[in-house]
């Protein structure tokens, strides 16, 4: 049994989608929740910045003494999660490895993935799902504009119009399953369905790759099971008002948040009072 804090990170608000369903699967567990909103978006970022980004989230995290991180991002986990494995003691889980494997499993032909500029250059997931031993096609379509439209919660005709133009490529392809590639595009489900069409299923990684942090923590005795209620806090590298506004947004309540300081010389982060 541990009450450390499970660690989670993302360029913004996006990763609150991963939030969300670890309270659904683990509810008793304390979160530590870094935005790292000055960052943001992640998805146009050159390999070299994001291992600068992530490693600095990771070695502030580790300094919270945190029993776990879940990369609740894909970009920094199709770009970066080797690295940060070799580099850092921490057990850690990205966001693409837990879906593939069970892709691997599904009888589908026709697999979109829909993602950041930066995850479909890296060709994760295509290289992951065939590894994995998945046969069928997959079509990886970035999509530039909509994390940021998401984080930013603007109006429906832009995203609408974002939504459309990422959709239109899948649907020519028929596709039978999309996989929301991006911690961000959970938030905008609603809205893609109508883009998609209601015969294309949506696929959520987070659902898996919090079912395998539960798998883990049950394994190595690392649960909390306390029955007081659980503490969860954020840190934010950007404007602490802008994310916890919208935080409450999506959350439907407000989530405690501090602000960190970003030093460029050091590449870290560090805490403001
Ligand atoms: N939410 C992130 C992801 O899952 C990053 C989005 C971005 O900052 O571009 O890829």
């Amino acid at each position: 049994m541990s009450c450390q804090p499970i660690g989670l990170f993302d360029s913004g608000v996006g990763g609150l989608s991963v939030l969300l369903e670890l309270e659904r699967q683990l509810p008793t567990e304390n979160i530590i929740y870094f935005a790292d909103t000055l960052h943001m978006p992640y998805g146009p970022r050159s390999p070299e910045q994001l291992r600068q980004y992530v490693f600095a989230i990771l070695q502030f995290l580790q300094e919270q003494n945190v029993k776990l991180v879940i990369m609740a991002c894909n970009t920094s986990s199709a770009v970066v999660l080797p690295f940060a494995q070799e580099k850092f003691p921490l057990p850690m889980i990205g966001m693409i490895e837990p879906v593939v494997q069970q892709l691997a499993l599904s009888p589908v032909r026709r697999l979109g993935v829909m993602a950041t500029e930066a995850t479909v250059q890296s060709g994760t997931y295509s290289r992951e799902l065939k590894k994995a031993g998945f046969t069928g096609e997959v079509y990886c379509q970035p999509c530039p504009e909509l994390a940021a439209l998401v984080e930013m919660g603007v109006g429906n005709s832009r995203l609408a119009s974002v939504l459309q133009e990422c959709s239109q490529p899948l649907i020519q392809a028929q596709v039978e399953q999309v996989v929301l590639g991006c911690t961000h595009y959970p938030f905008a489900s609603k809205a893609l369905s109508t883009a998609l069409g209601n015969d294309i299923l949506l696929l959520d990684p987070a659902t898996y790759v919090v079912a395998e942090a539960k798998h883990f923590l049950e394994r190595k005795q690392l649960l909390r099971n306390e029955l007081t209620a659980a503490q969860h806090l954020a840190y934010v590298s950007g404007s602490l008002p802008a994310f916890e506004q919208r935080a409450e947004q999506l959350l439907g309540r407000s989530l405690k948040a501090q602000p960190v300081g970003f030093s460029a010389e050091q590449a870290n982060y560090h805490l403001l009072s």
